[in-house]
C-alpha cells in the first residue's frame, strides 16, 4: 500500500481538492483506495457528502466514547474509493496527544493493521504543520505538496520541505516528496514566472502534470462529488486523471528497481551458512573459540556455550571459504579435538581446518 500524504501549512491551495480527485482518478484506473480526512474542518468528508456518526476520530483518540476500528468507520463512496471520515472533534486529538510519548505514529500504528486491502492511501492534512501533520508524515512514504503558483507559497514550501527531512532522520526510513502546482491560470504572466521559477528550484521533485484553474472542481465540490463523476471532459478531470496516471507510472518503475536490488544483493553477498561446532571438554570451566573468522579473539564475543554435560558448542554464521581455529581451553590453547583435519601452524603447533563450500 502507497501511503500518500497531502500537505501544506497554507490553506486553500488545493489540498482537499486534490486529496479527492486524485483518490477518484486512482480508483477510476482500478486501484483500490482509502482516502483518510484528517482535517478537522472536514472538508473532504463534506465535499463528497458523506454523513457518519463515527470518524478517524474515534479510531485515534483514547478519550473517544465510541471507539471504533478503522475498519468499521470507513464509508465507501464509490467502486474501489473508500474514505475514513473526520469530525471536528478531531481537533481536540492534538492536545491528547501533546502529553504522550509516541504521539507522532498514532496514524502509523493504526494503518499498519491492513496494509493489503487498498493499493493507495491518501491523507488530506489541515492547514498546520501540528500534530495532525506530523502524524500523516509520520504514516506516509511519500507526501505530495500542492502548492499555487504564488511568491509566499514557494517559502512556506521550503519549511515543510525542512520538516519532512527531520521527520525522515527521526524515522530513519525513506519519505520523498513532490510539489504539485495547482490552481495554475494559464492567463496571468506572473503564473508563468513563478511556475519557472519552481522548476528551477524544485526540479526532480516537482511533478511534470499541473492542475489549472478550472471552475468544474469548485461545483463538483458543491455537488457532493469527484471531478471525474461530475465532468469526466472537464479539464480539472483530465489534470487529476494526468496525475494518477504520473503516480500510477512510479509503480512500474519502483517494480522493475526492486527485482534489480535483489539480484544485485543475491550476487553480490555470498551467502552464509550457519556453522555449529562442537567439544567435549567436561571440567572445563572457560571455552572459546577463536580463528580466522573472529580474528583470532578470545573474549566474550567468542566464548562456547556449556550443556550440563560438558559439551560445549557455538554457532556462525560463514561465509564460503577455508578457515583456521582452535579453541582456548581455560587459557590453555587446543586444536580441535573431532577434527582430523589441521595444518601446522608459525608457532609448530595445529590448527584445525574449516572448509564451507559455496551453497547453491
Ligand atoms: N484547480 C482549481 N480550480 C479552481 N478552483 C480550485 C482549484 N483547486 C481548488 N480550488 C478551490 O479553491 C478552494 C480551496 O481549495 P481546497 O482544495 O479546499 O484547499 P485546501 O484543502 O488546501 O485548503 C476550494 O473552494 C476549491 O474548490
Ligand atoms: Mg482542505
Amino acid at each position: 500500500m502507497r501511503v500518500i500524504a497531502i500537505a501544506n501549512q497554507k490553506g486553500g491551495c488545493g489540498k482537499t481538492t486534490t486529496a479527492v480527485n486524485l483518490s477518484a482518478a486512482l480508483s477510476s484506473n482500478g486501484r483500490k483506495v482509502l482516502l483518510i480526512d484528517f482535517d478537522p474542518q472536514a472538508h473532504a468528508t463534506a465535499g463528497l457528502n458523506v454523513q457518519s456518526k463515527t470518524s478517524i476520530y474515534d479510531c485515534l483518540s483514547k478519550l473517544s466514547t465510541q471507539k471504533s476500528d478503522i475498519r468499521d468507520i470507513i464509508v465507501n463512496v464509490d467502486s474501489n474509493f473508500d474514505i475514513a471520515p473526520s469530525h471536528i472533534m478531531l481537533s481536540t486529538l492534538e492536545q491528547e496527544l501533546a502529553g504522550e510519548i509516541s504521539r507522532e505514529s498514532r496514524l502509523q500504528e493504526t494503518l499498519s493493521s491492513f496494509t493489503n486491502e487498498y493499493d493507495y492511501c491518501l491523507i488530506d492534512c489541515p492547514p498546520n504543520l501540528g500534530i495532525l501533520t506530523v502524524n500523516a508524515i509520520c504514516a506516509a512514504q511519500e507526501v505530495i505538496l500542492p502548492a499555487e503558483p504564488s511568491r509566499f507559497s514557494v517559502d512556506g514550501l521550503s519549511r515543510l520541505i525542512d520538516i519532512i527531512a527531520l521527520i525522515k532522520e527521526r524515522l530513519s526510513r525513506q519519505v520523498s516528496y513532490r510539489v504539485l502546482v495547482t490552481i495554475f491560470d494559464s492567463r496571468l504572466k506572473f503564473a508563468f514566472k513563478i511556475l519557472a521559477e519552481m522548476r528551477n528550484k524544485f526540479s526532480r521533485n516537482m511533478f511534470s502534470t499541473i492542475i489549472h484553474v478550472n471552475v468544474k472542481l469548485k461545483e463538483s465540490q458543491s455537488s457532493g462529488v469527484s471531478v471525474l463523476a461530475y465532468d469526466k471532459y472537464s479539464r480539472g478531470a483530465k489534470d487529476y486523471y494526468s496525475l494518477a496516471k504520473e503516480i500510477i507510472k512510479q509503480e512500474k518503475e519502483a517494480a522493475p528497481l526492486q527485482d534489480k536490488m535483489r539480484e544485485l544483493v543475491k550476487k553480490h553477498l555470498p551467502r552464509l551458512t550457519d556453522v555449529t561446532l562442537k567439544v567435549d571438554l567436561p571440567g572445563a570451566k572457560d571455552v572459546f573459540v577463536a580463528g580466522d573468522f573472529n580474528g583470532w579473539r578470545a573474549d566474550a564475543t567468542s566464548a562456547m556455550a556449556n550443556s550440563n554435560n560438558g559439551t560445549w558448542s557455538v554457532r556462525m554464521k560463514l561465509k564460503p571459504g577455508q578457515y583456521r581455529y582452535r579453541f582456548v581451553v581455560d587459557g590453555k590453547w587446543i586444536s580441535d579435538p573431532g577434527n582430523p583435519t589441521t595444518e601446522i601452524n608459525p608457532y609448530g603447533e595445529y590448527d584445525s581446518l574449516l572448509t564451507i563450500a559455496p551453497s547453491a
